[in-house]
């Protein structure tokens, strides 16, 4: 499919996911939304894809937010409905079965945050800039970032930056756990397929059931995401795949895995 505001680029089982609004800094519309959840169902539904990078057009920004050119005008029910489908479509990505990695090479502010929290994986550039300005907009953050953020680097962290709306360099988001690695821009890219490539080159399966696992786990009390656990790890055990690859470790060689 053909999409006007993002890129959907394939390299071997990679897909490159890119937003593509540059001269506004990718910043995010609903066309744009509605965009990445049509994108989000064509990968969902594509097996060959065993990992996803998500990054934004051009050296300067990953996304700068949601569209505030469009959001100015909102009634109330179009800024709940726009909530919405931020929401649907973020949960979207992040219950999309493959892992999908952020590859944060500029401005995450505000919606790109969001976005890049909705990620498995945060990787940045030297040059990113992470924070929710929202409330220097008279707006509180509306695509989970009151509920993202918090999970991610804890309440008191993630209060000061929703509450003052600084914005924080890339160096600092690694410091409190936002980001997993920074890099030089012109590298980013590269450290991003790598790393799609090593989970790729695992067992695809398991891979999924245990995103699976983290991601419904993370909303349950222990004992149920221990017994979800439990199915999934079962699960795996109807796999060739594990057949293969416990195989190949009593024989010493590398496992072949087929993603069955
Ligand atoms: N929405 C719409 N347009 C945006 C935008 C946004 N979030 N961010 C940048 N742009 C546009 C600018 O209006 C500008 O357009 P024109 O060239 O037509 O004037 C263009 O992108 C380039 O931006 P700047 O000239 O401002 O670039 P800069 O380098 O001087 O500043 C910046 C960069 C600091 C990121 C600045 O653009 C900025 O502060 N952007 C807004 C960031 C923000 O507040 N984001 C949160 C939005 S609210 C939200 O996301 C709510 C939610 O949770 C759902």
């Amino acid at each position: 499919m053909e999409y006007t505001n993002l890129l959907l680029q394939h390299q071997g089982n990679i897909a490159v996911l890119t937003i593509n609004r540059p001269k506004a800094l990718n910043a995010l519309n609903s066309d744009t939304l509605s965009e990445l959840s049509a994108a989000l169902d064509e990968l969902g539904r594509d097996s060959s894809v065993k990992a996803v990078i998500v990054t934004g057009s051009g050296e300067k920004a990953f996304i700068a937010g949601a569209d505030i050119s469009q959001m100015k005008d909102f009634s109330p029910l179009e800024g709940r409905r726009f909530a919405q489908l931020g929401h649907a479509t973020f949960r979207k990505l992040e219950l999309l079965p493959q892992p999908v990695i952020a590859a944060v090479n500029g401005f995450a502010l505000g919606g790109g945050c969001e976005l890049s929290m909705a990620c498995d994986i945060r990787i940045a550039s030297e040059n990113a800039k992470f924070g929710q300005p929202e409330v220097t907009l008279g707006l509180t953050a509306g695509f989970g970032g009151t509920q993202r953020l918090p999970r991610l680097v804890g309440t008191g962290l993630a209060s000061e930056l929703l509450f003052t709306g600084d914005i924080i360099d890339a160096q600092e988001a690694y410091r409190i756990g936002l980001v997993n690695k920074v890099y030089p821009l012109e590298s980013l890219m590269e450290e991003a397929l790598k790393l799609a490539q090593r989970i790729a080159g695992r067992a695809p399966v398991a891979v999924q059931l245990t995103k699976s696992a983290i991601q419904r786990g993370i909303n349950l009390d222990l004992d149920s995401a221990q017994a979800y656990e439990a199915e999934v790890f079962g699960l795996t055990m109807s796999t060739s795949d594990r057949t293969e690859g416990c195989t190949a470790f009593v024989e010493k060689r590398k496992p072949n895995f087929e993603g069955r």
